[in-house]
């Protein structure tokens, strides 16, 4: 057979099944031959799974090739993160023994009778990709809950809306700038008052506590400065206070820190950066173990909305897979880099957690287990940052961090510049700062591409 006249491989119709475990979900032909033409489902459709009793029969497992998708939890327990981030959620399909999770773009779903129903009715409040993404990262963060969210900031404006006008909200100084312009340019407008303080200094955070303050808002490491937070310490005077400990761990990585376990309530993630890890799906994720608070969270979430599509969900969940990989060789190869940057002449000041010149490296040794990927440092001013960003070669000029690729940008000017210049060169993001998120590169590559631009 010449290669033009090979079927396509696409068009292969499947091969039979020897053995019979998996059935296919197609009713049997006589079925199919007493209906109509118009009755008949498309091709590319689905057809409906089990039609006589209208549930949806998993293939059994007795011969035990089709395992059920979530593990039993006291197996999961003795796992460890590259495991969890594996096997929980995604065990193999049970309809198919996929073993990659399957898309479920329906956005609703067949009741058997009102309000009887497989846990799914309606895309927004649920989806079972969601949900199988959902379980996988609450495992990577030991929590009992996570709810899925289209973005980051979806996911802080969510959980932002548990507050009511007249609460205060304490938060590091260094946070995110589309953080900050949440809580300024937004939230103020609905009564809450907030407080930025330096939470490095318990001292500060302990002073700017009132009796209307609910929430202490941290992020450890921040960004883009690598400034270190003691969660556990700020959560105690936070807690004896009354207010909750929402911790963004973005930078950090559930692989380097667990802050519920650093005592905050509440998770955040843009799963858009290292969850992801690919530059390719916009994502965020709240993660807690209070059930009330996931009560409230869910509610909300189903109320606003900012939910993520399947798609996305698909793309994260192959994405979290090798998280642990991915994010020890960027914290070994930052590692270097900021070694070989602290002796460049051309710059100023390294900011890494793990440098020995770091304020609190002992603080970040003890709650992280590596010190991650990001890196930033200075230069003389704005025009030689401006130089060096364009003349990197392996770096992509570009905003956004945590994927394989190397990036680098100018925080003044792209991520923070939606806070007032004033404000910025306080918190010390000065017009020289340029923030790296070290990718998987060869690090020697890396190196000589920083160190040519430098010159
Ligand atoms: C630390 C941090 N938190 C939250 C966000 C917001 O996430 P998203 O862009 O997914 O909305 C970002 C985005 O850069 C971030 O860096």
């Amino acid at each position: 057979m010449s290669k033009d006249e090979r079927p396509h491989p696409a068009a292969a119709p499947p091969t039979s099944p020897a053995s019979g475990e998996v059935k296919p979900s197609s009713p049997a032909s006589g079925e199919v031959k007493r209906l109509s033409k118009d009755e008949r489902p498309h091709p590319a459709a689905a057809p409906p799974t089990s039609p006589a009793s209208g549930e949806v029969k998993p293939v059994s497992a007795a011969s035990g090739e089709v395992k059920p998708t979530s593990p039993a939890s006291g197996e999961v327990k003795r796992w460890g993160f590259s495991t969890l981030a594996l096997h929980v959620g995604q065990g193999p399909d049970p309809a198919t023994g996929a073993v990659v999770q399957p898309i479920h773009m329906a956005t609703t779903f067949a009741q058997q009778g009102v309000g009887k129903h497989k846990g799914f009715e309606y895309g927004r409040s649920g989806n079972p990709t969601r949900q199988a993404l959902e379980e996988c990262l609450a495992a990577l963060e030991d929590a009992r809950h996570c709810l899925a969210f289209s973005s980051g900031l979806g996911a802080e404006t969510t959980l932002m809306l548990l507050l009511d006008p007249g609460d205060h909200v304490v938060y590091m100084e260094d946070v995110y700038g589309g953080t900050f312009r949440l809580f300024d340019k937004v939230l103020k407008r609905y009564g809450i008052t907030f407080t930025a303080v330096d939470a490095a200094d318990l001292d500060a955070v302990e002073r700017s506590m009132t009796d209307k303050t609910r929430m202490v808002w941290l992020e450890s490491p921040t960004n883009p400065l690598l400034r270190i937070v003691d969660i556990d310490a700020v959560s105690e005077v936070a807690h004896s206070h009354g207010a909750m400990v929402c911790v963004d761990n973005t930078f950090a990585t559930p692989y380097l820190q667990q802050p519920l376990h650093l005592g905050a309530d509440v998770v955040v993630h843009s799963s858009t950066k290292y969850i992801s890890g690919h530059s390719d799906v916009v994502g965020g994720a709240l993660m807690t173990s209070n059930e009330e608070l996931e009560q409230k969270l869910r509610f909300h979430q189903n109320a606003v909305g900012a939910v993520p599509s399947p798609f996305d969900c698909w793309l994260l969940l192959r994405g979290v897979k090798t998280l642990a990989l991915r994010v020890e060789r960027q914290s070994e190869n930052a590692m270097e880099l900021a070694t070989a940057l602290r002796s460049n002449k051309a710059v100023t000041r390294v900011f890494y957690p793990g440098l020995d010149t770091h304020p609190n490296r002992a603080v970040a040794a003890r709650q992280m287990r590596m010190f991650g990927g990001m890196v930033s440092f200075e230069v003389k001013d704005e025009p030689t940052a401006f130089r060096t960003l364009e003349r990197l070669r392996i770096f992509a000029l570009a905003e956004s961090l945590g994927a394989v690729e190397s990036l680098a940008e100018h925080p003044a000017r792209m991520t923070h510049a939606s806070i007032p210049a004033a404000d910025r060169q306080r918190s010390g993001v000065g017009d020289g700062l340029i923030r790296l998120s070290v990718g998987v590169e060869d690090v020697a590559d890396l190196i000589a591409d920083l160190e040519s631009a430098l010159s």
